[in-house]
């Protein structure tokens, strides 16, 4: 048989800038550090940057070894690009309260410690500086209205942003999810395992509705896997919990997919529902874990009306294919057609709104708090039943 008939063996796609990352230290060398750490000035990170902290050691964020400099922060904010030239929309910073910046200098290390006072990491202070929330709020999400939970997020930081490499020594810990919480490279591992060479990834901070589904399987017609990579570090408060989150995403893989084609993996950031630029962050990090393509749909990690539906499509023609090179896969507004009896877009029925199955996200929440169940062409049965139950003891 000529070689070109035989399968090639599997490469996966590079990580963003070339190498994965991998900034957790092991054994003796964990240890030294842990120690000289204890001896340095203590920060106390937030739940949003303690979750950067595991992006950024596990490789997640790759090529980034630590919190952006005052250079790397600008570049981010006004080029949407790392200073040396690769694609990069959302600022990842630590920051330090004015009363603590004084005696913080450049060329010092700093132990970053997570709110329960356990120490995560040292970081080089390479750069310190004043952090300009109103630019950041309004280049990154396009607003700085204070009501825009992102926004909110950003003020709630401290006013001084130190830079520079770190060094993990106790990622976060967690104690949910454990057999889901894939590292990029353990993911990567399990994508050859399977023999997947295009594999989808999938954001998602919601329950998975009919459309969600729609879209996955579709994307899986043209590739050989799933990964279901729901976002689980912090959402905004009546986001639904990550625990019946996760019981939606078990049911619904076991009931309406075969198993031998998709992963749940537990995407461990915070969310900033910064739209469009998030659309290409969240992008990045599945190239890291190792897929090939990524679904973007309707408001991709949007809120209230402060992005047009297709912004996050947009962005993605600003930048270098090559140089993103995950593929997204963009959606049109999915939805159950009565006209055509199936799940569709306004680009494959031909039926009119009158024939669309569609809720909002507020109504649907009023309904199963109610105990009642949406229509089956919104949302499986198993799902409703899930969030009914869990909603009725308040989870
Ligand atoms: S989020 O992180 O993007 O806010 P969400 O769960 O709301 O998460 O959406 C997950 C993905 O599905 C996003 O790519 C979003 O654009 C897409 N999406 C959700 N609902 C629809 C829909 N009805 N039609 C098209 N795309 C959708
Ligand atoms: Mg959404």
């Amino acid at each position: 048989m000529p070689e070109i008939f035989k399968p090639a063996p599997i490469s996966l796609i590079p990580p963003h800038g070339g190498g994965l990352i991998d900034r957790v230290l092991k054994g003796a060398a964990r240890d030294e550090a842990l120690a000289l750490a204890r001896t340095f000035p203590a920060i106390t990170l937030n739940e949003w940057e303690t979750s950067d902290v595991e992006l950024i050691g596990v490789g997640a964020v790759s090529p980034l070894r630590g919190f952006m400099t005052a250079v790397e922060f600008e570049s981010v904010v006004e080029q949407m690009h790392l200073p040396n030239g690769l694609p990069w929309t959302i600022p990842v910073t630590v920051s330090v309260p004015d009363e603590q910046a004084s005696s913080i200098k450049e060329g010092g290390k700093v132990a970053l410690k997570d709110e329960g006072g356990l120490i995560l990491a040292s970081l080089h202070v390479e750069s310190k500086y004043r952090h300009d929330k109103a630019r950041e709020a309004r280049m990154v999400y396009g607003t700085e209205d204070m009501t825009h939970p992102g926004v909110a997020a950003l003020h709630q930081k401290n006013g001084w942003l130190l830079g520079g490499e770190i060094d993990v020594v106790n990622l976060p810990s967690h104690d949910d999810f454990p057999d889901e919480r894939l590292t990029p490279a353990q993911m990567r591992a399990e994508f050859l395992r399977r023999g997947w060479r295009r594999t989808v990834a999938f954001q998602t901070r919601n329950p998975l509705h009919r459309a969600h589904e729609y879209m996955t399987k579709v994307a899986l017609e043209i590739t050989d896997g799933l990964l279901l990579h729901p976002l689980m570090g912090k959402t905004k408060d009546d986001d639904v919990s990550p625990e019946l989150r996760m019981k939606t995403y078990k049911v619904m893989a076991e009931n309406y997919y075969p198993s031998d084609r998709v992963i749940i993996g537990v995407n461990p950031a915070a969310m900033r529902y910064a739209g469009p630029r998030e659309a290409v962050f969240h992008a990045i990090i599945r190239k890291n874990y190792g897929c090939t393509h990524f679904i973007v749909g309707r408001d991709h990690a949007g809120v209230g009306n402060y992005y047009g539906s297709f912004d996050a499509h947009h962005i993605f023609d600003y930048f270098d294919p090559l140089a993103i090179d995950i593929t997204p896969l963009f959606f049109d507004y999915t939805f159950y057609c009565r006209k055509t009896g199936g799940m569709a877009s306004a680009k494959t029925s031909p039926g009119g709104p009158e024939d669309r199955v569609t809720l909002s996200g507020t109504k649907v929440r009023e309904m199963l708090r109610a105990g009642q169940m949406p229509p089956p062409e919104f949302t499986r049965p198993e799902v409703a039943r899930i969030l009914i139950e869990g909603m009725a003891r308040g989870a």
